[in-house]
């Protein structure tokens, strides 16, 4: 049985002083046994962040990562800093990230690999724009998505990550994807990943929802059999948050 796993991206939002009065705000409301929590936090408020989540059920992401160890990148954050200040998970690929800074299916790969290298739980983004949904070609674009995002992947890696669906079209518009929608594409990648790996990768990995959920609308998305949670992003910066996590 698959634990479900609810993560905020906070995106560009927060300063550290809003970071640590948010985190202080939700935490009571978040706690659970039953569901993984992660707030994928801007880098600059990640070592407060950690601090500040001490004790409690939430464990802490990054929103990105990049694919060397160290070196002349300027501006970029490493693996191992990001192990160093206590974060377990990374979004890796968001689809933001591949429209303004032009990340690709191979750089996305470079990173999974890179992610797992270092014991964090890559988050890998897949999802497809409204022309393409239109065009009846999303299955086809997501699975090549997860083909290339998990190239070099062994089986034992891939049952510890976390994929999240995000249709393009469904991101910070309002307009969620509908459960049979949303079931629809998580089962495809589902049987991707047993055609890439084998039957317990595919029922082990957990594929997320994410595009416009909110605490209306998470219970029948995480009621469907292959949507194992949510990456939210505006509704995670509000106490709503803890309505999507315990949205039984
Ligand atoms: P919204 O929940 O604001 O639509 O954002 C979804 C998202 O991009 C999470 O990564």
């Amino acid at each position: 049985m698959r634990k479900k796993i609810v993560a905020g991206n906070w995106k560009m939002n927060m300063t550290k002083t809003e970071a640590l009065a948010l985190i202080d705000e939700l935490k009571p409301l978040v706690a659970s046994d039953e569901v993984d929590v992660v707030f994928c936090v801007p880098a600059i408020d990640i070592i407060p962040a950690v601090e500040a989540v001490k004790g409690t059920n939430i464990e802490i992401g990054a929103e990105n990562m990049y694919f060397e160890e160290s070196g002349a990148y300027t501006g970029e954050i490493s693996p191992n800093m990001l192990v160093d200040a206590g974060v377990k998970y990374v979004i890796i690929g968001h689809s933001e990230r591949r429209e303004y800074f032009a990340e690709t299916d191979e750089t996305v790969n470079k990173k999974v690999l890179k992610a797992f290298e270092h014991g964090i739980t890559p988050i890998i983004c897949c999802g497809e724009s409204l022309t393409q949904r239109e065009q009846g070609i999303t299955i086809d674009w997501i699975r090549q998505q997860i083909k290339i995002a998990f190239l070099n992947v062994t089986a034992d890696q891939a049952k510890k990550a976390v994929i999240a669906y995000e249709p393009i079209w469904a991101i910070g518009t309002g307009k969620t994807a509908t459960s049979d929608q949303a079931e629809e594409v998580c089962g495809a990648i589902r049987e991707c990943i047993k055609e890439i790996y084998d039957d317990a990768t595919a029922e082990e990995i957990r594929i997320q929802y994410g595009g416009s959920v909110n605490a209306g609308n998470a219970a029948e998305l995480f009621a469907k059999p292959d949507i194992d949670g949510g990456l939210v992003g505006g509704a995670s910066l509000k106490p709503d948050f803890g309505k999507i996590v315990n949205y039984k």
